[in-house]
């Protein structure tokens, strides 16, 4: 029997939005009824247009949001209306890797100290093995130990995006959304990185949620893809599948 990681049952999420005081208040359906599984060992592409929930469904799953009506499980237990402190705990185990931007390395903070937090925070290891744990995380995302005194602006943004990963493996996670983590690498600089979440699935025994817009990269790394439009999933299945039977579909809806 496969074992379900992440069970989605029936989610929809709406926001109420008003422009100013005077303007009417305006609904804004981000996603209507969405439903699968995501299995242990599996990585499963959600992809479809800017605005089509992909996001909203992470934040969803992380805990970061509440839904408007339906319901998340995981590990089997039912974690839609847990609060912060309740979900604490499983933070370690669900990580989230974001597209690298300015904004979600702190500048100040050299990359060791970066890679140290969620070593202290998670107590991943004791005081004195964290400096060879970060050497360790470092060797695993393809960096090395001279990165360690250096600052975010003076790594490339495909390092940066490898710090990014490093920082998600540290706490030993079992689950890893990626959303749009190559999006805004060179196509070049896209494989490697790709090629590293690959390698790092197998050796780390991972399940991936792998949010993109571009078909292109998630044929290469999701087994299952999950077609969005509208907040509807409206396409399931295997990426082969997928990929053959509704290629054409597929693009229309995402391009
Ligand atoms: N906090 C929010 N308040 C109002 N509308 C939002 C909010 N977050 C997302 N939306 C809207 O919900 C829809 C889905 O957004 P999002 O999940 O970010 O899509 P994607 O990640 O696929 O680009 C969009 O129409 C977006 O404008
Ligand atoms: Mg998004």
């Amino acid at each position: 029997m496969s074992e379900v990681i992440f069970k989605v049952e029936n989610l929809s999420k709406h926001f109420i939005i008003r422009k100013s005081l005077f303007s009417r208040k305006k609904i804004i359906h981000a996603l209507k009824h969405v439903n699968f599984d995501l299995i242990k060992g599996e990585a499963l592409g959600l992809i479809g247009e800017s605005g089509s929930g992909k996001t909203t469904l992470a934040n969803i799953m992380l805990g970061l949001l509440k839904p408007s009506d339906g319901k998340v499980y995981l590990f089997g237990t039912d974690i839609t209306h847990y609060n912060e402190s309740k979900m604490r705990p499983l933070r370690s185990k669900l990580q989230i890797v974001f597209q690298y931007s300015h904004s979600v390395l702190d500048p100040k903070m050299t990359i060791e100290a970066l890679l140290s937090e969620p070593l202290k925070i998670h107590k991943i290891v004791t005081a004195q093995a964290i400096d060879s744990e970060v050497s360790r995380l470092l060797a695993l995302v393809g960096l090395t130990d001279s990165e360690k005194k250096k600052y975010p602006h003076q790594l490339s943004g495909g390092q940066n995006q490898r710090i990014l990963i490093a920082r998600a493996i540290a706490t030993r996670p079992e689950v890893i959304i990626c959303d749009e983590p190559v999006s805004a690498l060179d196509v070049s600089v896209q494989g490697q990185i790709i090629n590293l979440l690959l390698e790092l699935k197998k050796t780390m025994n991972l399940t991936y949620i792998f949010i993109s817009h571009d078909l292109n990269v998630v044929k290469h790394i999701c087994d299952r893809l999950a077609i969005m439009h509208k907040g509807e999933i409206v396409e399931i299945g295997d990426t082969n599948k997928i990929m053959k039977c509704n290629l054409l579909k597929a693009q229309d809806l995402i391009s």
